[in-house]
């Protein structure tokens, strides 16, 4: 957790909004999971979606992470940041035949979700290693658009279409090296997890798939986002997580590796959103505290009705008022938090938006012509500009197509 005098430091340093990440707590998250889940074979793909800052990159990387990547971009970033391919995954859905190239050409690992693209890499690559999608049939995460589980989304080859499966990988000769499956992301209930695996084990037999290296049973992993919430007992997942994946191992007769790829669980609570408030306004019973960000660069609130929880940096011990605070888009649902009581909130203020490490900067854009904020890294106490914010100038020029 970063200190309010750190965090105040880096605003008089560069100004709001911005966003600023503690380094140390990444790679601290990143390696607890090797103690919470004690599998000899355990690789960490960190979810780089869920943050793709090329300085927090470059710290994962200098601990030998792998990566669970979603495009041509972020396979091309990861290469940048010193990445090698084989510790690199690719899991994109509805993938183009010239992404799947741009891909391919660069040694990157396929995971493939619909029989349809199977066909097509089969036609397009046979002989190739693959590693493949499935649905684990479980339907859990922190919000109806994040469960990814579940026939009524996109994503996975149904467990039920296996024979399907092995038609196209034996008409293609396809060498099928890896299983995944990734349930959603939030997720509330631990034996979701331990579900899930069991359905992907349920298929991942020697006769369906005979040359298996690994299991990857995607990300999900919950972090409290409220101050109140209990964290998961990690522990307890991971062992149990360990006991599951060692006996079906001995049943398929080799020890396998296991893969997780979690995004928000590594960088969600190294994360901040500074903003400054400028407007304090009463609309009849409602205070109001407008400050100088908006969703289009913090959009969990606005898309997901997510919490995050906020602290006034300037007045942390000022006398408990309720406001909603809202953004500078021309939107009625831009707020970061509705009817929230916090220590009141003055014109000048600079307030910390908690747990915006994990899809917030890497969701932003650019509604109402705003540029993204500057993003900080922050190690050992010391500050970095790890991105600067775009100037007016260069955004213009860029939405102008110069
Ligand atoms: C395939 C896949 N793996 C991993 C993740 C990471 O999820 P989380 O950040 O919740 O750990 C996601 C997120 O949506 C995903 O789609």
């Amino acid at each position: 957790m970063l200190s309010k005098e750190l965090l105040l430091q880096a605003v008089k340093e560069y100004g709001t909004p911005l966003y600023v990440y503690d380094g140390d707590e990444v790679v601290q998250r990143y390696k607890e999971l090797y103690d919470f889940i004690k599998w000899p074979k355990l690789k960490i793909h960190y979810a780089m979606k869920a943050n793709y800052n090329f300085e927090l990159l470059k710290l994962l990387n200098a601990q030998n992470a792998s990566l669970d990547t979603v495009s041509p971009g972020d396979v091309m970033l990861a290469l940048k940041a010193g990445f090698s391919t084989d510790r690199i995954i690719y899991t994109a859905n509805n993938m183009t035949d010239a992404e799947v190239k741009m891909v391919y050409d660069m040694g990157v690992l396929m995971n493939i979700g619909s029989l349809s693209r199977l066909e097509k890499f089969g036609r397009d690559y046979p002989g190739s290693d693959v590693c493949l999608r499935f649905n684990p049939d479980v339907v859990d995460g922190a919000h109806a658009k994040i469960m990814t589980g579940g026939d009524l989304t996109k994503f996975g080859i149904l467990l039920k279409d296996v024979d399907k499966v092995k038609a196209i990988v034996a008409k293609y000769n396809l060498n099928v090296i890896g299983l995944h499956e990734h349930t959603g992301s939030g997720l509330q209930h631990t034996e979701s997890v331990l579900q899930s695996m069991r359905n992907l084990m349920a298929i991942a037999t020697p006769e369906n798939f005979p040359n298996l290296r690994f299991l990857d049973f995607g990300g999900g992993f919950k972090v409290p986002y409220q101050p109140d919430e209990e964290r998961v007992d990690y522990v307890k997942m991971g062992n149990d997580i360990t006991e599951l994946f060692s006996a079906y191992c001995k049943k398929y007769g080799k020890e396998l590796e296991m893969y997780f790829e979690p995004g928000k669980y590594i960088v969600a609570e190294a994360g901040y959103l500074l903003t400054e408030v400028n407007t304090i306004k009463v609309n009849n019973s409602r205070a109001i505290a407008g400050c100088n960000s908006g969703f289009p660069q913090l959009i969990r609130p606005i898309m997901y009705d997510a919490y995050h929880h906020i602290v006034n940096l300037s007045n942390p011990d000022g006398e408990l008022n309720v406001y909603d605070i809202c953004g500078n888009i021309c939107e009625t649902g831009d707020r970061f938090a509705e009817q929230r009581e916090i220590p009141e909130i003055r014109e000048g203020d600079v307030l910390a938006i908690e747990n915006a490490g994990a899809y917030c900067y890497s969701m932003g854009g650019y509604y109402n012509l705003r540029p993204m904020p500057a993003e900080v890294l922050a190690v050992g106490g010391k500050l970095k500009l790890a991105r600067k914010a775009l100037s007016y100038e260069e955004l213009i020029a860029q939405t102008m197509g110069v």
